[in-house]
């Protein structure tokens, strides 16, 4: 079966996030993981977020779900060391993003939704999102090694494996491990179109997984592409069985928010990136002065289509009232 329409109704908390009718329900906090215990580095490039070990991360999710944010999406940011050319550590039981997503289930159980990215980038040394021959990325190659890191990332018990990778048939290959694996309930949310984007930097910092070479023009998505492709890239992920259609950035790209989210059936969402939030940060250092500002953009998203909203202001608009 290509096509599980049940994956997004399988829990209350899933069907809260992508059937929900208000703000509150639809936001998706992003987190980055590292390995240790009591760290809580802030990270100098996006105020307000911080890489956190698997413990300090519990008690963190713990005060958002407090506050209504049930939508929680894992970055494991590997150190250098642990780094090679085919991402290992990141389908390694052990690693400490996978850690994280069995802590979170015990603790949690089904009350929140658990999303992971599955990317290479965070964990090869070259900082490609996929298995190099030369200088070019193979993309059969990457998709196998993808699928590991999937199945991991499902066996820990995440509700959604964001890919974010942007390699041609990935969502097919994983829908089909998943299959053949009898993992009948794990979603998938395809970065289904996303550019190639200066407004990644902030991120990039946050998780070391700059490329040490050239850039990511050959896979991710050309700005200059006009709505077909955002559609092309959209309807594939959408008939190779993605639960979650993702559109990535969101600000510069409302308009294909919009194009995107009349052309599929699947539920809509949108990454407000760090780069967005930098901005936002470091115009309005003043919560009050940013309050405004954060609630029309997120109006903005709602109402060029997106269901879902992932975005580093979840945790303050939840906190503080700000989801209306
Ligand atoms: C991994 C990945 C990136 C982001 C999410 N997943 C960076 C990239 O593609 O270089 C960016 C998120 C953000 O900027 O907030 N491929």
């Amino acid at each position: 079966m290509q096509s599980r329409p049940r994956i997004n109704r399988w829990t209350e908390a899933r069907r809260n996030l992508v059937f929900g009718t208000t703000m509150l329900e639809s936001l998706v906090q992003p987190h980055f993981v590292v390995a240790g215990t009591g760290v809580d580095e802030p990270i100098s490039s996006m105020p307000g977020i911080h890489r956190q070990s698997v413990d300090v991360l519990l008690e963190t999710i713990e005060v958002d779900v407090k506050n209504g944010v049930r939508a929680h999406m894992l970055f494991a940011v590997v150190e250098d060391g642990e780094k090679d050319h085919r991402a290992s550590v990141a389908s390694e039981p052990s690693m400490h993003g996978l850690e994280a997503v069995r802590r979170l289930r015990e603790r949690f159980g089904n009350e929140i939704v658990v999303m992971t990215d599955v990317c290479l980038c965070t964990a090869t040394d070259h900082g490609h999102c996929g298995l190099l021959v030369g200088e070019d990325i193979d993309n059969d190659a990457t998709v196998e090694r993808l699928v590991e890191i999937a199945l991991a990332n499902a066996e820990a018990g995440a509700d959604y494996i964001a890919v974010s990778d942007m390699m041609d048939g990935r969502v097919g290959a994983i829908r089909t491990a998943f299959e053949d694996s009898g993992m009948t309930d794990a979603g998938i949310l395809s970065y289904s179109v996303k550019f190639a984007s200066s407004f990644y930097g902030p991120f990039r910092d946050a998780a070391s997984s700059s490329p040490t070479f050239g850039d990511r023009g050959s896979h991710q998505m050309d700005f200059r592409s006009g709505y077909s492709e955002a559609i092309l890239e959209a309807v594939s992920d959408e008939n190779e069985g993605a639960d979650i259609i993702m559109v990535k950035p969101g600000l510069p790209y409302l308009d294909v928010v919009r194009q995107v989210a009349d052309a599929v059936v699947r539920p809509v969402a949108v990454y407000n990136v760090s780069g967005e939030y930098s901005m936002v940060m470091n115009a309005n250092p003043e919560r009050e002065n940013r309050r405004p500002m954060v609630q029309e953009l997120l109006h903005a998203f709602k109402r060029a289509g997106a269901d879902i909203i992932v975005t580093y202001h979840a945790r303050e608009a939840a906190q503080h009232g700000w989801t209306h």
